[in-house]
């Protein structure tokens, strides 16, 4: 596999493929996914052109949370196959030079681990007390009154040792205690077990609430998450992963960050600092919440978007951090049925949304089936849903006295479950998922909507991220370049500037489903009105910038070649003034 260059290292003109295994391929007609159905549709990934796979949790589960409560970290989920079939599906991967990532979830553990198992035993000198977060409650209440992400309190009791322990996410998901030293060596031999077989790198699972302060306070003011995001220890943990662990082995790694800052990802994933090479946030997700608030309906405030993308892209290029970007992946609704159109406008809209992405400064990572235009599913009724946060809130919202009408609803639209239905491989029974009857329901629309029906038509959706992934490899103003947004307040319209060297990029994009015109600001700073078109979705959009009639999703990416006398030199000197000084001029926090 190429190697990395100190300046350009790989992983920065790459494209990530995420796999969830349980609704990827299922070879054995269990109705299960698996890694030999993964296997099976390796070359359907080489030829998208994306460079690494990261697969979600594959180790053995209760499957409480799919896989995002691990029993053993050494085992496969038996319904996903063998350690033989991990390890061919290493080196077929690798033998076509696509890289493998997994998941790795250390936050918690699942309470049928062996460690927790010990861990709750009633005994003098329990030397696996501490590997878990045990405290005493408060007057026959829990310890503090913060809440789990999932619902309901983050303290669950345990009669047997009479006192309770924390789990930020479901009950049978148990926080490990990373203050202890023990605990922190198990899982550096957990990431060298896996390392030393051959696998690429890591994303890392809720890294940043690894941390919590110790003092355990109440919140006044809100769920508990400011003592624990982005926490007071988390910086040393991840430097002393990276010193004993990722340095010698060259390690990817992205971290998912929870509610988190552009200063701290920027401390995450600066080389300087030695930490990890890039984070996930998920504040331009949460642009259809209402007060904070992801259960209600509410619609995608476009200004927020493209603010809050903004100031993550200026920010952390300000600070020389680096982020993934993305639209999806297993826990969010189908962009396409959330910022798109789903209907009328699929395939415009899917390529307008693909594009907006792969041309923003970062990594791109696509989740399965978004390279088809898959949909959120519209599930009749709530026994389709299958997700465990789901059912909690659903349970929950039905007992505020939410009419179920009303419940199913914001579900619908919100549910976890939107990501991970069977993905449409062809119109045979069950999207060609497999055999038998899938774990959960494939979407309705997987007649139309499928791979096979994709690849055979040159203007689908998935050449279209196809075209996204050679470019680049192509252009190094998509890997480097800075960014600068154009007309903040228009109401339709995102536009905005790259600029590397001798190169110049101006992306244009409809949200919507109208004509609207846009107009060349003075302070783009474009150096020519035209420019050759790189891609587009429409095949006759104009080369001429200075005025366009932009038609419904219209997405264009016009390039500009520099003469030696006006090339750009301000991206390796990053942003002038302050990384933040964006944040002040557009008085926005971004604490969303
Ligand atoms: C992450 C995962 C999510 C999981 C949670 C708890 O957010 O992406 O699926 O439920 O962590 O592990």
């Amino acid at each position: 596999m190429p190697l990395s260059n100190a300046s350009e290292p790989w992983w920065r003109r790459s494209v990530v493929y995420q796999i969830y295994p349980k609704s990827f391929k299922d070879s054995d007609g269990d109705g299960i996914g698996d890694l030999k159905g993964i296997r099976s549709k390796l070359n359907y990934i080489k030829q998208l052109g994306v460079d690494a796979i990261w697969i979600t949790p594959i180790y053995d589960s209760p499957m409480r949370d799919n896989g995002y409560d691990i029993r053993d970290y050494y085992k496969i989920f038996p319904p996903f196959g063998t350690m033989e079939d991990f390890d061919d599906l290493l080196k077929t991967a690798h033998d076509m030079e696509l890289r493998i990532i997994l998941d790795l979830v250390v936050n918690h553990t699942s309470t049928e681990h062996a460690w927790f198992q010990k861990s709750r035993l009633r005994k003098l000198n329990n030397h696996y007390r501490d590997y878990y977060i045990w405290r005493d409650g408060k007057n026959g209440e829990p310890p503090n009154n913060w809440e789990s992400k999932f619902g309901g309190s983050a303290w669950a009791y345990d009669p047997n040792s009479g006192q309770y322990y924390l789990h930020l996410f479901d009950e049978t998901q148990a926080d490990l205690n990373w203050e202890n030293e023990e605990v922190r060596s198990k899982v550096r031999e957990i990431m060298r077990y896996w390392l030393d077989k051959g696998v690429d790198g890591f994303r890392m699972d809720v890294i940043n609430l690894i941390s919590k302060d110790q003092r355990f306070p109440d919140d006044d003011h809100g769920d508990g998450r400011r003592f624990y995001t982005d926490g007071p220890r988390v910086h040393e943990f991840l430097k002393e992963l990276n010193e004993k662990v990722f340095s010698r082995y060259n390690t990817f790694t992205v971290g998912e960050m929870s509610s988190t800052s552009v200063p701290s990802c920027i401390k995450y994933s600066n080389p300087d600092n030695k930490e990890l090479n890039m984070t996930f946030n998920f504040h331009h997700l949460k642009v259809d919440y209402a007060g904070g608030k992801k259960w209600v309906h509410a619609e995608v405030d476009f200004i927020a978007l493209k603010r809050v993308l903004t100031f993550w892209q200026v920010g952390m290029h300000g600070g020389g951090g680096w982020s993934a970007v993305f639209w999806g992946n297993h826990d969010q609704p189908r962009p396409l049925s959330r910022y798109g159109d789903d209907t009328k406008y699929h395939l415009k809209s899917g390529k307008m949304l693909a594009t907006v992405v792969h041309m923003l400064r970062g990594t791109p990572f696509i989740y399965q089936g978004e390279e088809i235009g898959m949909t959120n599913p519209c599930f009749k009724d709530i026994n389709s849903f299958r997700d465990v946060e789901t059912i909690n809130v659903y349970r929950q919202l039905t007992a505020r006295g939410i009419l179920k009408e009303e419940a199913l609803s914001i579900i619908r639209s919100k549910s976890r479950d939107n990501a991970r239905t069977p993905m449409q491989w062809d119109e045979s029974k069950y999207a060609g998922f497999g055999t038998e009857e899938p774990w959960i329901e494939v979407a309705r629309n997987y007649k139309e909507i499928n791979v096979r029906n994709a690849l055979k038509d040159t203007e689908s959706i998935f050449y279209h991220y196809q075209k996204l992934c050679s470019l680049r490899k192509t252009y190094d103003v998509i890997v480097h370049g800075d960014y600068r947004l154009l007309l903040s307040d228009n109401p339709e319209i995102f536009a905005f500037v790259r600029r590397y060297e001798n190169e110049q990029l101006l992306v244009l994009n409809n949200f919507y489903g109208n004509d609207t015109i846009f107009n060349l600001p003075p302070e783009s700073g474009m150096k020519a009105d035209k420019g050759s078109i790189i891609i587009s979705n429409y095949s006759d959009s104009p080369s001429n910038f200075m005025c366009v009639n932009l038609r419904p999703y219209e997405s264009i990416v016009y390039l500009v070649n520099l003469s030696p006398e006006q090339m750009y030199t301000g991206s390796k000197i990053l942003v002038e003034g302050s990384p933040y000084s964006f944040v002040k001029q557009h008085k926005y926090q971004g604490e969303m």
